[in-house]
């Protein structure tokens, strides 16, 4: 567990991985940082694609500002509040934590600045700040434009073993939460109601999700969409054979 620094700022706990802020270049995130609300008065973000609620921000550092809620097209207040059942419990806690036992681990995952927890009596709303992986795109859109190789989807595979290695279950482990680079590197992001599990039954669910969200918006999809079954035996073929170090570890 690395230490959140919490600070009390109003209605907010503001907590702070100070390591990671280090390891970026930048000073600890103001308090007004973890709200949406901030960003999109001043125009300098704009609100992204998800559900919605991730603002990707380029000045004054390139990150990423994720509101946490409940799943589905979400429009309702009530649907961001959680039962606050103490810090260490919230949503950012919990992910803040999660990043920088994946980052130490050398998984190619961004880096969590800050998060925000608001109380609202026995409820919270919560925030978390994060890196902005550079000149990234979903796989999900590179493979609507271009077929990609064979050896990165075994790269892809590599990637999830690695995370499964350490007992890092992905909730929701989907086309979208996989990024990558103009360097061809791949990245796992979207940690939310993630985290360390024993045992290894949960794992190939986690696949069987991927493979899922693949075919669907396959199905979905008007035109090409650069997606077969050569490439699933390839991801599996990585995730069944794992080295030691990939080209992915930073
Ligand atoms: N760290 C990041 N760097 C670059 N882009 C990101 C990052 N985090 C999220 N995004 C972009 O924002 C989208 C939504 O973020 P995500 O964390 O998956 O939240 P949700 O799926 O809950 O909306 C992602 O699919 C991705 O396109
Ligand atoms: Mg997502």
């Amino acid at each position: 567990m690395i230490d959140l620094a919490p600070t009390q700022q109003g209605r907010d706990v503001v907590l702070y991985n100070l390591q990671a802020c280090e390891v970026m270049g930048i000073s600890p995130p103001e308090a007004q940082w973890l709200h949406t609300d901030f960003w999109t008065q001043r125009a300098h973000g704009k609100p992204d694609s998800g559900r919605g609620e991730a603002v990707i921000i380029n000045e004054p550092a390139p990150m990423v500002l994720r509101t946490y809620c409940r799943g589905g097209l979400v429009r309702h207040f009530s649907q961001r509040r959680f039962m606050y059942n103490g810090l260490d419990a919230t949503r950012p806690f919990r992910e803040l934590q999660l990043l920088h036992t994946m980052h130490k681990a050398g998984l190619p995952v961004p880096l969590g600045l800050a998060g925000r927890v608001s109380r609202f009596g026995l409820a919270y709303e919560a925030a978390i700040l994060m890196q902005q992986i550079p000149r990234c795109q979903e796989v999900h859109q590179r493979i609507q434009r271009n077929a990609m190789p064979n050896t990165l989807w075994q790269g892809m595979g590599e990637v999830i073993r690695r995370m499964h290695d350490i007992q890092v279950y992905h909730h929701d482990l989907n086309i979208h939460n996989i990024l990558i680079d103009d360097e061809d590197a791949l990245w796992l992001i979207d940690f939310d109601k993630c985290g360390q599990k024993s045992g290894h039954q949960w794992k190939p669910g986690n696949l069987e999700r991927l493979q899922r969200s693949l075919l669907k918006e396959q199905a979905k999809s008007a035109s090409t969409y650069y997606f077969n079954d050569d490439n699933w035996q390839a991801l599996l073929n990585g995730y069944q054979q794992p080295i030691a170090s990939s080209p992915n570890s930073r």
